[in-house]
């Protein structure tokens, strides 16, 4: 089965991010054939700074190595070494009709949000379309934001195939389990957005437990049983620990032997020792750059062979010497 992801590169990471997108897609390497690239053509529609796009795409593929991207299990590389999908993008656009882009809620979303409604924006599903048609991907895990464009390129392949034979493979989406909303320190979505989020990648230990410090709990006096239903902490502990685990941190709630302080540590040290092999091998690409490189330059040359193929027989079908 061929999977591919896309992945936005947008800063650091939290961990809502990572127990409710990452770890399942990358988990998904054991099983699959499983593409993953960094979509920074896409990217570029609200990017407003050149350095920086340039930085997060370095970033992203060094976080995701770090996190356990496998490199001899997964081809994995960076949208524009792949320049074949701009050309599929541009013959696909002429098998999109206007009304399927009009009704794309993304696209509505942003421009509400005050991104500029310029004409990238609006075509964004025809270039993700074009990165799963050009490798004829069989499934796409997304978030529920992103269903609509699968929806969508089903909809352009099907009819470029109606025109000219069996040529797309139509993919379908994989909805991840529904994840609960990961809460963030204040209880509400965690979110890069809100401030309120942990990143995987806190500097010091000491710094990662003031955030933990900051999370917001009831304030039932010590020595009394605390509840561990609703409980920020226990929430996002939880996350970290199998069901013996948890039952364990339950009756030390129960208990009343111990206060919240005593759990924001506990939780503290969870983080801390869950991304301890990642944040070591973070450290080890940010020292080894040109083997960051050579991995995505690695995928791209697969990729481009890949996408010569495909592309040989879609220019061919369309009339394009
Ligand atoms: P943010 O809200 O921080 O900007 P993104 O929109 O970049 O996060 O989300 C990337 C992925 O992580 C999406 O699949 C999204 O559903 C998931 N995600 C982000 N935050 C949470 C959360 N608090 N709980 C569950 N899933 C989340
Ligand atoms: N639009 C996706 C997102 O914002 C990223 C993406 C681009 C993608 N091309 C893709 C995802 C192809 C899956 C397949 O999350």
């Amino acid at each position: 089965m061929r999977v591919l992801t896309g992945i936005q590169a947008s800063g650091k990471l939290h961990i809502g991010n990572y127990f409710a997108a990452m770890k399942p897609m990358i988990e998904l390497q054991e099983s699959e054939e499983l593409f993953t690239f960094i979509a920074n053509y896409h990217s570029l529609t609200t990017s407003k700074d050149a350095k920086l796009l340039k930085e997060l795409t370095l970033d992203a593929a060094i976080d995701y190595l770090a996190l356990g991207i496998d490199p001899n299990r997964t081809t994995f590389w960076v949208q524009s070494d792949v320049p074949q999908v701009l050309e599929l993008y541009w013959i696909l656009s002429k098998f999109t009709p206007m009304g399927l882009l009009e009704r794309a809620h993304s696209y509505k979303d942003k421009v509400a949000k005050g991104i500029p409604a310029n004409h990238a924006l609006f075509s964004y599903p025809v270039l993700m379309a074009a990165d799963i048609l050009l490798i004829d991907a069989q499934k796409i895990p997304v978030g529920k934001d992103q269903i609509q464009h699968v929806e969508i390129t089903r909809d352009i392949a099907t009819k470029f195939n109606n025109e000219y034979g069996e040529i797309f493979t139509l993919p379908e989406y994989i909805v991840k389990d529904e994840v609960a909303t990961i809460p963030g320190i204040d209880g509400q979505k965690m979110s890069k957005s809100y401030d309120n989020a942990i990143d995987i990648f806190m500097e010091s230990e000491k710094k990662l437990q003031k955030r933990c410090n900051k999370i917001i709990s009831s304030s039932t006096p010590m020595g009394e049983p605390l509840e561990f239903n609703g409980c920020n902490i226990y929430n996002l502990a939880s996350l970290f620990l199998d069901e013996d685990g948890k039952k364990e941190l339950q009756d030390r709630y129960k208990s009343g032997k111990e206060g919240y302080g005593h759990f924001k540590k506990y939780l503290k040290e969870l983080i801390w020792s869950e991304f301890e092999e990642a944040r070591e091998k973070k450290a080890y690409y940010l020292e080894h750059l040109d083997e960051v490189k050579e991995i995505l330059n690695d995928g791209a040359n697969k990729m481009r062979k890949i996408a010569d193929k495909k592309m040989t027989v879609v220019r061919d079908a369309v009339g394009i010497l």
